[in-house]
């Protein structure tokens, strides 16, 4: 039975969206349908479509109770607009139905494991939320609470962990049918941890042990892990909440982490072995992971940060967009990603220019747009003195502009949106420390209107930031300071219907 406040949701939705024209929305990266998006939730391929649902105010450009949105698409490019699939209905989550995941069962039937919040008072009369997992089974469409909710409470927790803190969980099933599911816990010390739990039917879980410990090392509480095995690690991802920054890898408030290391699925035990941030530029957080048909373990996040939610002003009709999906790897102890494959099909109208050599500002014929991807490959000047600097400048106008720049004496690439339309003291420029010191790197830039996803070194590291310049600001320059030359290969990227 969909109840009033779900219907309510879905009426609202289907008759807001329509305000919102396709051309003030990114082209191929989703968005909200109407009002407010935040984490990704449900992560699925499930019959015969890839499913996201995301955490969803359906009804304010701003955070507020959050419902389940959902989209359904064929290549993780195109999406189509579901119904809203949760609403804050139930006694046990009527102050929101948090992150959670999406699995597959035996009789063909989704299982949706999200998180319950109630807001409790407190005896000082201060609110504190009471976080539990509940269950909603369904079609790919409608979803029926379970009715034993909630399956996780705070009983299910080891001494000392907080129930204030115990959300977005993360399922999967292991070759022999069993179900996994990894929680976000605050243990005693004040910290985040990952906590492992188990089920024989995906209905009645048990507590199986920590699968990682932050130990402060890390920020602090661990929202939205994903667990999953690729090329022979364990891979971990989380998004710590108050990180202290350290050196180029971490940086101060909401990040993301990955944690690769060796995994032994008889014991559940992880072991880590190396760690890294996910993106190294401003707004990516809250990812979770689809393994495709294919075998692929494809990746989207929240291309945004909670600490820069005022860029864009809150007098509009949309606010919250997904990264583009990207294809994952692991080498060398480290996470790789690549745009997803299938973006290539929507390239057209290509753009070669090789060995051009720049010093000062160079701009090229037909390169220029705000829904490109562009493939540079940066070297030093042969014979002359290695270059000082090398940027590339998009989303340009007289006004405005972005700009990624490099410094191969500093191995140090800097991305700066501070010129692009924002008018709030927000964090507008981040640095990242790469390969290049030889003054060589390989960047492919992807535009979706309101956003810039550079891969670095065929994505040794991403860098990703929304921007909200102008459309007709759609110019790209080159720059250096002293003497570089690029090949660039450039197409624009059309969604089409
Ligand atoms: C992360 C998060 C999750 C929570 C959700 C609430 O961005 O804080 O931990 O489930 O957002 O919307």
């Amino acid at each position: 039975m969909t109840s009033q406040t779900l219907r309510e949701a879905r009426k609202y939705e289907e008759t807001s969206a329509k305000m919102i024209a396709k051309e003030e929305r990114p082209d191929f990266h989703l968005s909200v349908r109407t009002g407010w998006l935040n984490d990704p939730n449900g992560f699925s391929y499930y019959g015969g479509k890839y499913h996201m649902f995301y955490q969803y105010n359906p009804y304010n450009a701003q955070w507020g109770p959050m419902h389940w949105g959902h989209a359904v698409s064929d290549d993780l490019l195109h999406w189509e607009y579901l119904p809203a699939a949760l609403a804050p209905d139930e006694a046990y989550d009527r102050d929101g139905c948090f992150s959670g995941s999406a699995v597959t069962m035996d009789d063909g039937s989704q299982l949706l494991m999200y998180t319950g919040v109630l807001r409790e008072r407190q005896r000082d009369g201060d609110f504190r939320e009471v976080q539990t997992q509940c269950l909603a089974i369904g079609d790919g469409t409608d979803y029926e609470k379970y009715e034993k909710n909630p399956v996780l409470d705070e009983k299910d927790l080891p001494e000392g962990c907080s129930r204030n803190d115990f959300r977005d969980p993360k399922m999967w099933r292991k070759s022999d049918g069993t179900y996994c599911c990894a929680i976000g816990s605050r243990p005693a010390d004040g910290s985040g941890q990952i906590l492992l739990y188990t089920s024989e039917d995906g209905f009645t879980w048990k507590y199986k042990k920590v699968l990682a410990a932050n130990n402060n090392r890390f920020g602090k509480m661990w929202e939205c892990p994903d667990f999953f095995r690729l090329d022979g690690k364990g891979v971990l991802l989380v998004s710590p909440q108050d990180m202290l920054p350290s050196g180029f890898e971490y940086h101060n408030g909401n990040g993301t982490l990955c944690l690769i290391g060796a995994y032994d699925e008889e014991t559940d035990t992880f072991t880590e072995q190396y760690d890294q941030s996910i993106d190294y530029g401003i707004d990516f957080y809250a990812p979770q992971t689809v393994l495709t048909p294919d075998g692929r373990r494809v990746m989207i996040g929240w291309m945004q940060n909670w600490d820069t939610c005022s860029i864009r002003s809150q007098d509009v009709r949309w606010f919250g967009q997904m990264s583009l999906p990207r294809e994952l790897s692991v080498r060398n102890g480290r996470l790789y990603q690549n745009p997803i494959r299938e973006l290539e099909q929507m390239r057209c109208n290509k753009v070669v220019y090789q060995n051009i050599s720049v010093a000062g500002s160079v701009s090229l014929e037909g390169i220029k747009g705000r829904r490109i991807d562009m493939e540079l490959i940066i070297s030093p000047e042969e014979g002359q003195d290695l270059y000082h600097k090398f940027a590339v400048r998009f989303a340009q106008d007289d006004q405005f502009r972005t700009s990624v720049s490099f410094r191969p004496k500093d191995s140090v690439l800097k991305i700066d949106r501070k010129f692009s339309g924002s008018r709030r003291a927000i964090i507008h420029q981040r640095r990242s420390l790469i390969n290049g010191g030889d003054g060589r790197l390989k960047l492919r830039i992807i535009l979706d209107r309101f956003s810039a996803e550079v891969f670095v070194n065929d994505g040794e590291q991403v860098v990703t930031a929304t921007i909200y310049t102008d459309q007709t600001a759609d110019g790209i320059s080159f720059f250096a300071d002293g003497a570089a030359r690029i090949d660039v290969v450039k197409y624009d990227l059309e969604a089409g219907v």
